[in-house]
């Protein structure tokens, strides 16, 4: 690391401490410590495509240990693109409930048919990003690990990295450095092993080069890393004028008769979780009495923080719109993840999930 280092000079910016960053000479090192670190992940044994395309949806805005147990329920039931076409929604939205971003999955049912259509899954880049709900992060994940393809990966983890490794002090969400990282992706890429590099350099991002607190000492880059020599690892990347969550209540009622509890379908046409199932905000029956507070939990979706109250209570009859759901239905209706965390609360039974 010494004579590195030396190229350091404080106040001087990223043209002098960028040299020690070269692009090709990260790859050796990292692909060394991914074949001797990587968490060993149920779909870094296949290269079946399918499987692959599952993962790569799963992890887009999930975080891999909440991915994993999905991920394994769903192979088995959509072993084949064919698999998941046949069946039905209610099904499938069951089987995705609780990790959120559902239009995730209703995307994957439509680039299954696709494929059946096609007889076969496409084997390039621009065929596979055809497919529904498929954007240049997914089409080149699927692409270099499924089929050896050269096409470098660019998500929230690999920016961190790249930024760090280059000290790049510009927008991090601005096109123009996202264009700058891309290339320098593009460059480092091991054009051998393009699949592993960049599971290499996202699984770099998700267990050493973390926002808050990069292991630097334990980065197998330490030596190439700008950021690091400069000691701005921690401020990087840039991100101006994140917003602010925004902070929301919310009051469910557990309303119960006869060991069945009161729920309510959202519509098809409704902008979120349209066809899940959820419990009674109180705001829209007014003409329940409340009995006890179960208690309280949070709920993030995009900006919104929701701190949720659940109540019992009762009523005496549905009002329109709602149904009685008897305990067994639960186990098999798409609930949201409101009403899982909320009935959970309550002890009452309901499939696994994460979120
Ligand atoms: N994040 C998204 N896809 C990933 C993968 N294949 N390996 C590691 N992290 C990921």
């Amino acid at each position: 690391m010494g004579d590195r280092l030396s190229l350091y000079q404080p106040g001087l910016s990223s043209p002098v401490s960028h040299r020690m960053f070269e692009p090709r000479q990260c790859r050796e090192p990292l692909l060394e410590w991914y074949q001797r670190s990587r968490r060993e992940l149920p779909w870094r044994g296949t290269s079946d495509p399918w499987h692959i395309l599952l993962s790569e949806v799963m992890l887009q805005q999930t975080r891999v240990v909440a991915v994993v147990p999905y991920y394994l329920r769903f192979i088995e039931r959509f072993p084949t693109p064919q698999a998941l076409a046949d069946s039905p929604e209610q099904e499938l939205l069951a089987l995705w409930s609780g990790l959120g971003y559902y239009a995730r999955a209703r995307n994957l049912r439509r680039a299954a048919q696709s494929i059946v259509q096609l007889g076969a899954f496409p084997e390039s880049f621009e065929q596979i990003k055809e497919l529904a709900g498929v954007g240049d992060y997914t089409a080149a994940a699927v692409a270099s690990i499924a089929f050896g393809l050269p096409h470098a990966v660019l998500d929230g983890n690999v920016v961190r990295v790249l930024s760090r490794l280059t000290a790049e002090c510009g927008d991090a969400r601005s096109s123009s450095v996202r264009a700058k990282l891309k290339q320098i992706a593009d460059e480092m890429l091991d054009l051998d092993r393009p699949g592993d590099f960049n599971q290499a350099l996202m699984e770099l991002g998700a267990t050493i080069c973390l926002p808050r607190q990069p292991q630097c000492l334990l980065c197998p880059l330490q030596d190439h890393c700008a950021g690091r020599a400069q000691g701005t690892q921690g401020e990087l990347p840039v991100k101006p004028n994140k917003r602010e969550p925004i902070k929301l209540a919310l009051e469910l009622l557990l309303v119960e008769k006869d060991g069945r509890v009161l729920m309510r379908q959202r519509g098809e046409h409704e902008p979120q979780l349209a066809g899940f199932w959820e419990l009674p905000e109180s705001r829209l029956i007014p003409g329940a009495r409340r009995m006890a507070r179960l208690g309280e939990f949070r709920h993030s979706i995009t900006r919104n923080d929701y701190s949720v109250e659940v109540w019992q209570a009762e009523l005496m009859r549905a009002p329109k719109g709602f149904r009685w759901i008897t305990l067994e239905q639960l186990l098999e209706l798409p609930l949201a993840t409101t009403a899982r965390k909320a009935l959970s609360l309550a002890g009452r039974p309901v499939a696994d999930g994460v979120g």
